[in-house]
């Protein structure tokens, strides 16, 4: 677990960006799954407003690890903020664009999503491995949209799930545990204050913290799980952590 705390935004940014360069130097394209809400935000307008040829932007698939039942065009979409964060202000081929379809049916986009991950992307073990796995952490330890109190989705037998916000009722398709622990590497970007006692409990005792938050189940077999983090939401880690 290689934990890296920054300063402000712009410094946790740049710092992921030349993370994802120099992967980028080591093979022909890569798949990415993006996380959704509103941390990526700050990535994606960062990414932005680089030098066009800084980033060969075709040499990358874009997937999700989650996203909200609605449509493409809802403000609720994952897709959405991507477009307007992202893909419209940077040359992402279309075709490298695999979106999953909030606009239908959840139990039938689950099993549609599962095919194309099945499809389109390399295998290890028969199951789909994402070059990266990005992922962001809810205040409640959840993440995609494995909340806490449907943990049991984490560890299902499919490459996604329907989930429930606990809250808003909300349906949502998620990847699972399957797929995002065989994830060649597994990067965290979390932030804010309102993040650090889960961070804390995540990092200072993972064992204790994977019987309560899928967030904590994230342990990839490549053990390569990189957390990138600003100081308000590691402001309750000690050295020892
Ligand atoms: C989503 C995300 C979810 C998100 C966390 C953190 O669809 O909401 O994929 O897992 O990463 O809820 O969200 P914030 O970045 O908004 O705090």
């Amino acid at each position: 677990m290689n934990i890296e705390v920054f300063n402000t935004l712009n410094d946790l940014n740049h710092s992921f960006t030349s993370w994802l360069k120099e992967l980028l130097t080591e093979k022909e394209s890569i798949t990415i799954a993006l996380s959704g809400g509103s941390t990526p935000k700050s990535l994606f307008d960062y990414w932005a407003t680089l030098p066009e040829e800084e980033i060969d932007w075709k040499k990358i698939k874009f997937f999700w690890g989650d996203e909200r039942c609605v449509s493409p065009t809802d403000e609720e979409s994952n897709y959405k903020m991507t477009k307007e964060h992202l893909f419209d202000f940077v040359p992402v081929p279309e075709d490298n664009i695999f979106r999953i379809m909030g606009e239908n049916d959840p139990a039938a986009e689950v099993l549609r999503y599962g095919e194309i991950l099945q499809d389109k992307l390399e295998r290890v073990n028969g199951i789909p491995t994402f070059d990266i796995m990005m992922l962001g952490m809810g205040d409640d330890g959840h993440t995609a949209s494995i909340f806490p109190y449907e943990m049991t989705l984490w560890d299902s037998v499919e490459n996604c799930v329907t989930a429930t916000h606990p809250q808003s009722g909300q349906k949502r398709v998620s990847l699972t545990g399957k797929v995002i622990n065989n994830a060649k590497n597994v990067v965290f970007l979390v932030t804010g204050e309102n993040k650090a006692e889960k961070v804390k409990e995540i990092i200072s005792d993972p064992d204790l913290a994977a019987k309560k938050y899928p967030a904590a189940r994230v342990q990839p077999d490549s053990g390569n799980l990189h957390w990138f983090i600003d100081v308000k939401a590691a402001q309750m880690l000690t050295t020892k952590s």
